[in-house]
């Protein structure tokens, strides 16, 4: 690819000028296999779930399909197995039209996550079996090297080798491509990766993590946090706070507090991961942050309404005029 390959696909369509934003997701694909249940089980406790449903899921999948779904061109970096659930996965991608080139096929299992949902509140309990997802290399980042460097916005989470990340993001960065970490789920990561973040996006959990305090309680707490978040490098952080919205720390310093629509949630299982992609397609085709964050809140809030991961994300048409 030339260094003067445009930014963006140009299509024409019917004397309509359309520019398609364009995304590099790495991060993990798994199946998630979930029930209902009447609780979340007690530590040593069994409980009797309802029927299984086997579903695509991962983060970085989840967020790839939530970002295609709404008209995105998106490359998904990623490893799975060479197993029957990883020609599942390889199809499921087709479907959502996502690009699989630099989708590697690994000798351990594909990725599983074990999901159980409250009937009652919708929150979920997860254990994932990474398999695959652990063998994502620098090697197969670097060999993408051209699609980061022409994307719009590059994104990751915390469910693959972060050192592979942190490759990624060096690319983008070299060439001012717009990078979001989801520091998801809850875990370490090393110093280095603050600086080459454009936007951070961790939940409440995360958040208290990366800043070493006891749990974000209030306002104030999450503010703080932001402001710990972005005195390590971090450019601007987002706080997503569930069902109550998200807390923004731009570039500038400047906080805005953004709610949700209150809803009936059935089931929150990768509401995190539509707001990350949501947010990440806004971004790439070049809305400001609190406008692509105040979308990427209404699209999150539209996938508890259903349940599964991926599978409760809402098409561009079913989102209106929110991106028009
Ligand atoms: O964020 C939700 C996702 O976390 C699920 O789809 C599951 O696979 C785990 O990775």
């Amino acid at each position: 690819m030339s260094t003067n390959t445009p930014r963006y696909n140009e299509i024409f369509e019917k004397e309509k000028f359309v520019v398609q934003p364009q995304l590099v997701v790495i991060g993990s694909c798994n199946v998630d296999m979930v029930t209902r249940v009447g609780r979340i089980p007690a530590p040593g406790e069994t409980v009797t779930g309802g029927d299984l449903s086997v579903l695509f899921g991962g983060k970085g999948a989840n967020q790839a399909v939530m970002a295609a779904r709404l008209g995105a061109s998106v490359h998904m970096i990623g490893s799975i197995g060479r197993d029957s659930f990883g020609d599942d996965v390889v199809r499921n991608f087709e479907r959502e039209s996502v690009h699989i080139s630099f989708l590697a096929r690994s000798d351990r299992a594909t990725g599983v996550a074990l999901i159980a949902v409250d009937e009652h509140t919708g929150q979920n309990s997860i254990v994932v079996a990474p398999g695959a997802n652990s063998a994502l290399t620098v090697e197969q980042v670097e060999a993408a090297a051209d699609v980061i460097r022409h994307a719009g916005a590059v994104v990751a989470q915390l469910e693959t080798p972060v050192q592979a990340t942190i490759r990624a993001f060096q690319i983008a960065r070299v060439a001012s491509v717009v990078t979001v970490f989801n520091p998801a789920p809850a875990n370490t990561f090393p110093d280095t990766m603050f600086a080459l973040c454009d936007v951070m996006t961790p939940n409440e959990y995360e958040a208290a993590l990366i800043t070493g305090s006891d749990a974000i309680h209030s306002t104030d707490d999450a503010i703080k946090a932001a402001r710990a978040i972005q005195s390590r490098g971090a450019k601007a952080v987002i706080i997503t706070l569930g069902s109550r919205g998200a807390l923004l720390l731009d570039g500038n310093g400047q906080v805005a507090q953004l709610s949700a629509e209150k809803v009936q949630a059935v089931d929150s299982t990768g509401a995190g991961d539509a707001f990350t992609g949501a947010l990440a397609f806004g971004l790439a085709r070049g809305d400001d942050l609190y406008n692509a964050c105040q979308r990427a809140i209404k699209v999150a809030t539209m996938s508890v309404l259903k349940p599964g991961a991926m599978v409760s994300f809402p098409y561009a048409a079913e989102v209106g005029d929110l991106f028009a």
